[in-house]
């Protein structure tokens, strides 16, 4: 139905990290495409994305780079969100996950599917690091991937195979943070439990006849292996808080980063929504309305998301729905056409071995349309595809420049030459000439039809169609002949190139929209619809590039070059950064294959100045310090804090030899409640620091017995 809102979702990128092409071919560029196209058709459409800045991935590059996860974050959105705009990713609207609005929606759908009573609370044995004092979920754990032996596996998925995991079924587990071999602990965590809701997901899908052939076969294999139960929260000291007001303890608990992230879509729509002045308008894309309207929600993903989309988001609407089923409906998605993965000459793209072009880099580099094209012909829309520096090289010079750009360029420059810089009049136009315009009136709609189905390469062939066309007409018209031995044929030629120039400008805009509005300017032509967000109500769409855009007489603008060509040396550059980044990081490995550097242990939780002040420490000379008789890993000293002497006990033996101690100022903690020891009491605490390696190194000071220590 041509009224139907659409609201279409680009997954939410995590903020850890720069964006690589194999993330603007899987899920960002296509979407891209589709809405610009849309939007000039005049559709109601509402593009949607935004960093998504909680869970282990984000958390850990935390850890690695000593900072907190805030700063991780506020980084990579800020350049992941200039990435896009560069390149042309024209969103509605751009959200975060760490906003208020996404903590507030994604806790309330979490509490009314917990008040339901709709997932089930399990208490179960997890992986936990005793290095690193975490509980090891989804990407903390690394190990063998028991579907396919990939050895890489992450604890919650397989990047290998696509598998969903749990970190207990991988072979070999070991702890990504510390590269300890985990443990197990006991915690409860809130499970959806996706085996009962099963056949109501196979009963949904099977009505989804129209989806893309590799995403009805990885749910239909996930259909046969059975769905699992999965926890809906994590112990993660990172992420949405798991909302207070559910029973059971939830401290230090947060909801999964699967469960908040598409909720994120919502939020995000409603703070565009916010944004637009009238803050209920999400509900218009996001629920059934009133009058039964389903609203078009599209899901573009890349294939390691698959399951959140098809699979689990949907079973939580769905759940919701039936939660409150007097309440407004979500609507489900009408489609989820996930891309396959762009390889990168001949080699899995991968940020850790250095084998990847870094979006922010390329664009310093390439026009984004340049980029946008050699993106759009390689997509791996129905299997994994290659990019190669050469083919790249090949199609921007042999198609956008040869083709196209060649094309308008001799279109322009014969009517700066020969027509005054004007439209012709077209007059007694010969079969050739009709023909062409015949053949144009079909573009828009065979064209629109494969962006409709999702097939944007086809849709990006058929764009390259007109301008071959245009080519192959002006080369058969022959203008440089006429122009002396018939002029009007010569009119004719230029007034009908220039006309299919003017629909190329509209028909190329979602594909090349820097470049679309750059010819529209050398034609001088006005009152086209804007592929933009919020573009104006401008009467020029879609369906109108089928017809002639230019009247005859109508003066053009200045004439210039639509592409550039790559030069040899530039795509030589980008392999040879390529090698080096590739060398680098493995030499880079070599280095950190030697003995790991353990990391710092996190902080503990914040307390109050009164708690602090609560502790009583006193330097305090070390008089005598020897094994304790019943316990090989407990010393035993004689403390003189001044005004008294004590007995203290600490377990250090191995770390540090008791002459080391004796005769030196230590500080003790003394106003800790005495305890017995193997038949001796301990009757204070002496301080350690213990360092990454486990190691514990005694601390000195120079204050005389009994100082007080703040
Ligand atoms: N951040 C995820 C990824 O990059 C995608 C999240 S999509 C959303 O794989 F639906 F959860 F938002
Ligand atoms: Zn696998």
């Amino acid at each position: 139905m041509a009224d139907t809102p659409i609201l279409v979702t680009a997954a939410l990128p995590y903020a850890n990290g720069p964006l690589h092409i194999g993330h603007i071919a899987g899920a960002y560029l296509p979407p891209d495409l589709y809405v610009r196209y849309q939007r000039l058709k005049g559709r109601d459409i509402v593009f949607i994305c935004g960093s998504d800045e909680h869970g282990a991935a984000v958390f850990m590059q935390a850890m690695k780079e000593g900072v907190e996860p805030q700063a991780i974050v506020d980084r990579y959105h800020e350049q992941i969100q200039s990435v896009f705009e560069g390149l042309g990713i024209a969103f509605d609207y751009y959200g975060r996950t760490t906003s208020d609005t996404h903590r507030d929606t994604s806790q309330a759908f979490f509490r009314t599917l917990e008040g339901a009573r709709i997932f089930n609370r399990k208490t179960q044995q997890q992986l936990f690091d005793p290095e690193a004092g975490l509980f090891l979920a989804d990407r903390f754990v690394r190990g063998t991937c028991p579907v396919c032996g990939y050895e890489d596996a992450y604890g919650d998925q397989c990047e290998n195979c696509g598998s969903t995991l749990s970190p207990s079924e991988l072979i070999d587990p070991r702890s990504a943070v510390s590269g300890a071999e985990p443990e197990t602990r006991e915690t409860t965590h809130w499970y959806l439990p996706l085996g009962n809701i099963q056949p109501k997901l196979e009963a949904w899908i099977a009505t989804k006849t129209d989806w893309k052939p590799n995403v009805r076969g990885q749910v239909g294999s996930w259909f046969n292996d059975g769905l699992s139960d999965r926890a809906m929260t994590r112990d993660l000291p990172w992420g949405v808080p798991v909302p207070e007001s559910v029973d059971g303890d939830v401290e230090g608990k947060v909801l999964y980063v699967w469960f908040d992230a598409p909720i994120g879509y919502i939020s995000a729509t409603k703070e565009w929504a916010a944004e637009q002045g009238d803050p209920e308008l999400w509900r218009r894309y996001w629920q059934i309305h009133e009058n039964g309207t389903t609203p078009d929600l599209l899901h573009f993903i890349g294939k390691d998301n698959i399951v959140f989309h098809t699979l689990i988001f949907p079973a939580l609407l769905m759940a919701h729905n039936e939660v409150d089923a007097d309440g407004p409906q979500w609507t489900l998605p009408a489609n989820v056409p996930a891309n396959e993965f762009l390889n990168l000459e001949g080699k899995k793209l991968s940020t850790s071995k250095g084998w990847a072009v870094w979006v922010h880099e390329a664009l310093e580099v390439f026009a984004p349309d340049v980029l946008r094209y050699g993106l759009a012909v390689a997509l791996p829309e129905t299997k994994d595809t290659d990019f190669s520096w050469a083919d790249f090289q090949a199609r921007v010079n042999g198609e956008l420049a040869d083709v196209l750009g060649n094309f308008v360029n001799r279109a322009l420059s014969f009517a700066a030459q020969f027509a005054e810089g004007k439209v012709p009049q077209f007059i007694d136009p010969n079969d050739d000439d009709r023909a062409v315009l015949d053949a144009l009136t079909e573009f828009p709609e065979r064209i629109g039809a494969a962006y409709e189905q999702f097939r944007m390469r086809e849709a990006v062939q058929e764009t390259m169609a007109l301008a071959r066309l245009g080519n192959k007409y002006f080369n058969d018209a022959e203008p440089w002949h006429t122009r002396k031995t018939d002029p009007q044929a010569c009119a004719n030629t230029i007034h009908v190139a220039l006309q299919l120039c003017a629909s190329l400008s509209v028909l190329m805009d979602p594909i090349l929209p820097h470049g679309a509005e750059r010819l529209r300017a050398m034609l001088d032509l006005e009152g086209v619809r804007s592929s933009e967000p919020g573009g104006t109500e401008a009467p020029i769409m879609w369906d109108d590039a089928g017809f002639r855009l230019l009247s005859s007489g109508d003066l053009l603008g200045e004439p210039a070059i639509l592409f550039e060509k790559i030069a040899d040396e530039t795509v030589e550059a980008q392999r040879a950064l390529l090698e080096e980044r590739a060398a680098a990081s493995e030499a880079a490995a070599e280095i950190s294959a030697e003995p790991d550097v353990a990391p710092y242990a996190p902080l503990a939780d914040t307390i109050t100045f009164d708690d602090f002040t609560k502790l009583d420490f006193r330097s305090g000379k070390v008089l005598a310090a020897e094994p304790h008789p019943k316990a090989d890993k407990l010393l035993r000293m004689d403390i003189d804090l001044g005004f008294e002497q004590r007995q203290v006990l600490a377990g250090v033996r191995g770390h540090v030899e008791p002459d080391e101690l004796v005769g030196r100022n230590v500080i003790v903690v003394a106003n800790l409640a005495p305890r017995t020891i193997r038949g001796l009491e301990s009757q204070g605490m002496l301080l350690f620091a213990e360092n990454r390696d486990g190691k514990f190194l005694p601390v000195f000071t120079e204050a005389e017995p009994g100082s007080t220590v703040k």
